[in-house]
């Protein structure tokens, strides 16, 4: 079937995440990150994706926001920085994250060939609006779509109905675009066709279903109708 609507995990996928530690690692400020900051921006989001799960096992939801502060705080005392400024550049650049070089021109080849284009993330309205204008790529989407509309954090098939209830039509025509293997795992699950942008190499993940697709980038893409 061909593809109609290609939609887009922002996190990690669109917008690089390590892009605030790197960032702030560059200022004389918090010269502490200049050695640390790989690996308290891994150990961020692995705790920020970690309370994502667990909130949506237990029934606990909170919005993104607040599992990105609480995973930095754990990543920040794990690595013996619990400094009140760092901590507040890191979260404040956390709304500007860089989009990755080639994700203007593929969503502009997509728009240019009449498909539909959509954000389908864990983040909040907010944050999410934040980083589609500061990354200059607002008309290049059709929609921005938040777990917060279902109150439940990926993989809960209740988040992937949002993309038919917002644009129709079925999921075999819904390419779902996500550089984590989990959430590109579930949408195959969920019976979406899948991308998976593996752009660290990784083993694939060993879940209930598996990405149709694995790139290692965007540029690609719009090849797949
Ligand atoms: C998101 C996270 C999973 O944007 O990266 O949904």
């Amino acid at each position: 079937m061909p593809i109609t609507t290609y939609v887009f995990d922002a996190y990690g996928t669109l917008f690089d995440v390590n892009a605030a530690a790197s960032r702030a690692a560059k200022e004389p400020a918090h010269l502490a990150l200049v050695e640390t900051w790989p690996d308290i921006a891994r150990d961020w989001r692995l705790k920020q994706l970690q309370y994502t799960w667990l909130r949506a096992v237990a029934g606990q939801h909170c919005d993104f926001w607040q599992v990105t502060q609480d995973g930095l705080d754990w990543a920040l005392e794990a690595h013996g920085l619990a400094n009140d400024s760092t901590r507040a550049r890191l979260l404040e650049l956390y709304w500007e994250l860089d989009a990755y070089a080639e994700v203007p021109a593929m969503l502009a080849a997509l728009k240019a060939s009449g498909k539909k284009t959509a954000i389908l993330s864990n983040g909040s309205p907010d944050m999410l609006n934040a980083a589609v204008s500061s990354a200059g790529i607002r008309d290049l989407l059709d929609a921005v779509l938040s777990v917060e509309t279902v109150g439940v954090f990926k993989p809960a098939t209740a988040v992937y109905d949002l993309v038919g209830a917002h644009f129709g039509g079925t999921r075999e025509e819904v390419l779902f675009v996500s550089s984590n293997g989990w959430d590109a795992a579930g949408a195959a699950g969920y019976g979406f066709q899948t991308a998976w942008v593996n752009r660290a190499g990784e083993p694939v993940d060993r879940l209930y279903a598996k990405p149709h697709h694995v790139l290692s980038d965007l540029t690609t893409i719009p090849e797949f109708t």
